[in-house]
């Protein structure tokens, strides 16, 4: 090759790339960037071919090859920093109208309330667990200690599914979290501490407190040497973490077959400044109805009776064990006086959360 043939080369080059860059849009750039500056791009090649010329005209046409390189290269990156933006005068839109206001969704008030009592029980060493709805007669009742026909199965009205288990039972709709107590404890290894949320159903009629279905949150442990100082030391925690430094507990005797002792835990009433504020201003306040308490939960320490289903010696394994109803809570939280609402799907509740 001579000097003009070189010099027709670079001249075909840059009329190849200008028409390039006429037609191509701004996803068409990266792949004329390599058809002429690449590593193989014609314009590469032809300023590799410089090295068969005498050394005189090799200075002269490498200054004309580079000069070409660093014309392309700029009127590159011009496209380029161009093809984001848009002409405002030329687009058919009116960029400057003020946009439609668009609906943000937002959680409802009752998985904001079970993501608040997960965060709680994490901070104390809790993982979660999960069981399904439609649940074992087994799993529901009996390995919780209640057997076939005992009466404290009437304590939750129950709706049968039409469909049976492997021993033949009827399935039924969970009537309440404890059973991933005996899921867990049967699938993990202890040490355990375990949080479960989920929705429950009982046949019960609608009103402002009730409703056929609701939400638990379920916790238990099962290691070693527990007693009732550990579920009392871990559900004050979890109280003054959720409702503030200065929220008490309290336990009274209560019945659940799974546990024993059985307790009902109240929290000092967050409305009228607890348990321990005047006696006055508790006898107006409309949640605890004067009382000072609240009742918040189901406790207590896990029946041998139940970590001898699940197959462990109760001599060597103990545990403790509560339920709350997730409703109570977020009622609380938000200032929701009818459960009714958190069914109801009206927007202007969840907009004021
Ligand atoms: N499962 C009980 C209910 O739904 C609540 C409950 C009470 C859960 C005591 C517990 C417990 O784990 O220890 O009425």
């Amino acid at each position: 090759m001579n000097q003009a043939d070189w010099k027709n080369k670079l001249a075909l080059i840059r009329d190849g790339f200008l028409s390039g860059l006429a037609k191509t849009d701004a996803a068409g750039l990266a792949e004329l960037e390599t058809r002429h500056l690449g590593r193989k791009g014609d314009l590469t090649l032809l300023l590799r071919e410089l090295k068969d010329f005498p050394i005189e005209e090799r200075k002269v046409l490498g200054a004309l090859g580079n000069a070409l390189k660093e014309e392309l290269a700029a009127k590159l990156d011009e496209r380029k920093a161009g093809a984001g933006a848009v002409d405002l005068k030329k687009s058919q839109f009116d960029l400057t109208m003020a946009g439609y206001p668009f609906p943000k969704g937002s959680l409802h008030p009752l998985t904001l309330t079970i993501n608040k009592m997960y965060d709680g029980f994490q901070k104390l060493g809790f993982t979660i667990a999960e069981g399904p709805l439609i649940e074992e007669d087994y799993f529901n009742f009996e390995a919780l200690n209640f057997p076939p026909d005992h009466p404290a199965r009437d304590m939750q009205d129950t709706f049968y599914v039409d469909l049976k288990d492997a021993s033949g039972k009827d399935l039924l709709l969970r009537t309440h979290t404890s059973p991933v107590q005996i899921r867990t404890m049967k699938s993990l290894r202890p040490p355990l501490r375990t949080v479960s949320a989920g929705r429950v159903f009982r046949s019960e009629a609608v009103d402002a407190s009730h409703s056929f279905a609701f939400h638990q949150l379920e916790g238990f442990c099962l290691d070693r040497n527990i007693t009732m100082a550990d579920l009392k030391w871990t559900l004050e925690a979890f109280m003054q973490d959720l409702f503030g430094s200065s929220a008490k507990i309290a336990f009274s005797p209560s019945f659940f077959p799974f546990v024993e002792p059985g307790a009902q835990v109240a929290v000092s009433c967050v409305f009228c400044g607890s348990g321990a504020g005047p006696e006055q201003s508790r006898r107006a306040c409309p949640v605890c109805k004067g009382t000072g308490w609240i009742e918040l939960l189901g406790a207590g320490v896990i029946h041998p009776n139940v970590i001898k289903a699940c197959g462990y010696d109760p001599i060597d394994w103990s545990g403790f064990a509560f339920g709350a109803g997730i409703e109570r809570f977020a009622m609380l939280l938000y200032g929701i006086k009818d459960m009714r609402m958190f069914y109801e799907n009206d927007l202007r509740i969840l907009k004021q959360l």
